[in-house]
């Protein structure tokens, strides 16, 4: 009878402690997007409140612990006192060890975060951040635990279009601030296009005084029901710019200028009207477009698309007007590389442009059964500014179109067009970053049937899941052209997207799933616990005031 009862107890025991272990009775939910390698909840919990100390010596853990105070004091309204010395509260210390990987360990008495190098420490006062309980208050129960991370992929980008449309200052910082948050390293901007050149360049001034400038936006889907006859545009000054740099720099973040050519060049164009082939000729609006205002001479676009009105690839004018604006745009960017746009050019004013043609038979360029002469003419266009950009001790990247009549020799291809560019490239054994529209072009659609006006316009749609499951790197590939795979990268281009609401909206929840995509392996992902854990967020999102589908 002992006996039997005996069993009874220590069953009774053994289920309770297989409930705890279970339910984890006692501990508070983890919620860690993108999901680190290893979490361990562990017993208790630490109380960080007004008099919790941030323990930094380093000059990048100071700028780290006063990261983390902007954040508490934005959302929480307090901030702590940063110490040199201690071992109570949050203490900070950065290795000089390889990569970004760093480790988290909490338990009532301290917080410690160790990184491999200073980004690291900065990844894990954001996994900190999502520690913290998502409503407001001046005492804040975080769960003990030890965690140890780090990312999957070297590049973690995210490119924003302000060409299309501008987005102020501030708002370029909140979207350095959601690359930050989503442990990402790269901002990518798009700074010049048809519809308006927005950086500041001090040689050519008409740049953004004129070719930052439309005379109207046709309104809804191409080619619109018309126009809104409102002079439309705006630019960064190089201060704005260098300042912005420095923003996104103390996130561990590097800024990827892009200035296009030799397409997309019209804000230029219409500027400097010697850069195209046909300087007299007046620029010419889509088909059904709707023109607001002056129709003569060179014009900034008003609609969306690809024009034929490009750089001139014959005129020694061109390449010099482009290596003034790269030694303006280049000390601006501490950033290695330099993106060169490459995508979309028509090869029609070339074919008819005596100064082009010339240039063709100067240099014995011609066509085979694989590509035209004005291809080759693009590949000797591109490799020869890749030149003058090496000899600037800079790399470049351009769109994956670049390959068409062969790549310049130290090139980094971003393969937008599927996936297809990024393998012919690695197999070429050029750098690749990942950016395909199938998943990760965030100005689809996220539903199949979405309100707002939109680039898929309801034919089409990206949802969350295509982008969570998204396989970045590429199975075909051996395990030689796997290494080139840098990384991936969302892009927010900015057609339909006039404002920093609607861009939140597309931003929103998909960049949560692309920061988990390029953080882990798709192996080491799961929809379903990301879902669980998308429902913490929304409510960060909610916290932080952001937009978001699926609100
Ligand atoms: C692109 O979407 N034209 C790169
Ligand atoms: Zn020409």
């Amino acid at each position: 009878m002992a006996h039997k009862t005996q069993t009874f107890v220590m069953r009774a025991i053994l289920c309770f402690i297989a409930c705890l272990f279970v339910f984890n009775i006692g501990a508070q939910e983890i919620s860690i997007i993108p999901q680190p390698q290893s979490v361990v909840v562990k017993d208790g919990s630490f109380t960080l409140n007004r008099s919790t100390p941030i323990v930094a010596v380093s000059k990048d853990d100071k700028n780290i612990a006063a990261l983390f105070n902007s954040y508490l004091k934005s959302y929480y309204g307090f901030s702590l006192r940063v110490v040199s010395k201690g071992t109570k509260g949050i203490v900070l210390t950065t290795r000089s060890a390889s990569g970004d990987g760093y480790s988290l360990e909490a338990d009532p008495s301290a917080i410690r975060i160790a990184g491999n190098s200073a980004a690291g420490t900065f990844y894990g006062t954001q996994s900190l951040i999502q520690l913290l309980p998502v409503e407001k208050g001046s005492t804040l129960s975080i769960p003990a635990v030890s965690i140890t991370d780090a990312p999957d992929l070297a590049y973690r980008g995210m490119m924003l279009d302000v060409g299309r449309h501008y987005f102020p200052v501030d708002f370029v910082k909140k979207y350095i601030d959601y690359i930050a948050l989503h442990k990402m390293n790269y901002f990518h901007w798009h700074l010049t296009e048809d519809q308006g050149w927005r950086i500041e360049i001090k040689k050519y001034p008409k740049l953004t005084s004129v070719g930052a400038w439309r005379n109207g936006t046709i309104i809804g889907n191409f080619p619109g029901k018309g126009n809104d006859h409102k002079k439309y545009g705006g630019f960064y000054t190089q201060a704005e710019v260098k300042d912005i740099v420095a923003y996104a720099a103390k996130r561990y973040i590097t800024v990827i200028p892009e200035i296009e050519m030799p397409g997309h060049g019209g804000g230029a164009i219409a500027a400097y009207p010697y850069l195209s082939c046909f300087p007299d000729e007046p620029t010419r609006p889509a088909k059904g477009v709707s023109w607001s205002g002056e129709v003569k001479g060179k014009q900034v676009q008003q609609a969306w698309g690809v024009y034929e009105d490009v750089f001139c690839a014959g005129k020694e004018t061109t390449f010099k007007f482009l290596e003034d604006v790269l030694n303006e745009v280049l000390p601006l960017f501490p950033s290695k590389y330099v993106h060169i746009g490459g995508d979309e050019c028509p090869k029609k004013h070339w074919e008819r442009c005596p100064n082009c043609q010339k240039r063709i038979r100067e240099l014995g360029i011609k066509g085979d059964g694989k590509h035209t002469a004005e291809h080759y003419l693009q590949s000797y266009f591109i490799q020869r500014m890749e030149k003058f950009i090496n000899s600037k001790g800079k790399n470049i990247i351009g769109w994956d179109e670049i390959l068409e009549g062969g790549l310049a020799p130290n090139a980094t291809v971003m393969s937008w067009r599927g996936e297809k560019g990024g393998i012919t490239a690695a197999r070429q054994k050029h750098q690749v970053i990942m950016t395909p529209n199938n998943y990760v072009y965030f100005d689809y659609q996220q539903s199949p049937k979405e309100d707002s006006v939109t680039i898929t316009n309801n034919r089409n749609h990206l949802p969350i899941e295509k982008v969570y499951n998204w396989k970045v790197v590429p199975d075909s590939l051996s395990t030689e052209e796997r290494k080139l795979i840098w990384g991936g990268q969302a892009n927010l281009w900015t057609e339909y997207i006039s404002n920093p609401k609607k861009a939140e909206y597309m931003l929103f929840p998909r960049m949560s799933a692309l920061s988990e995509a390029l953080w882990k392996p798709v192996q080491d992902r799961n929809f379903d616990d990301f879902k669980k854990r998308l429902e913490t967020q929304k409510k960060r999102y909610d916290l932080w005031g952001a937009n978001y589908f699926g609100k």
